[in-house]
């Protein structure tokens, strides 16, 4: 093996490498991006159409109580433990059947929303 060759090969590896953490990055970015479950507030809104009679329009309250201003934390906390069939309130039989039909991405565009009020 000649010197040139060995330079021109130390320069393919230093292409792969450099091509190869440009792929990791970009994976670990989209990763990221899906994990990182933040909530689409304008879909939220879109979902909580079905959540207006009981919550009223801005989620001020009504035969539910008033979400709006919680944190997005609590509201996903809240309607998982629906969803899972824990009894919270008195009335937790009229809001399980609302939650269990929700999805992770449902509950946590509905929070981003409610929040964001
Ligand atoms: C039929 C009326 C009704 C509908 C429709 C309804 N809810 Fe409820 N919701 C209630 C009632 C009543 C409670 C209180 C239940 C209890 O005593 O635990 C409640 C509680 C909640 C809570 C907990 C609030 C807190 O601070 O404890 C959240 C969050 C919630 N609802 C979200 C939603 C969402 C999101 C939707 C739409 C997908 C929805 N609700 C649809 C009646 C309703």
């Amino acid at each position: 093996m000649s010197i040139v060759q060995l330079v021109l090969n130390q320069k393919e590896i230093i292409k792969i490498m450099k091509n190869t953490i440009i792929a990791l990055a970009t994976a670990g970015f989209i990763t990221f991006g899906a994990s990182a479950q933040a909530g689409d507030a304008a879909a939220g809104k879109t979902t909580f159409a079905t959540c207006v009679g009981c919550h009223g329009a801005n989620a001020e309250g009504g035969v539910g109580p008033k979400l709006a201003g919680q944190s997005s934390a609590d509201i996903v906390s809240k309607l998982n433990d629906y969803k899972a069939g824990k009894q919270r309130g008195p009335m937790t039989s009229m809001m399980a059947p609302m939650a269990a039909g929700l999805s992770d991405a449902d509950i946590a565009n509905i929070a981003a929303y409610t929040a964001s009020l």
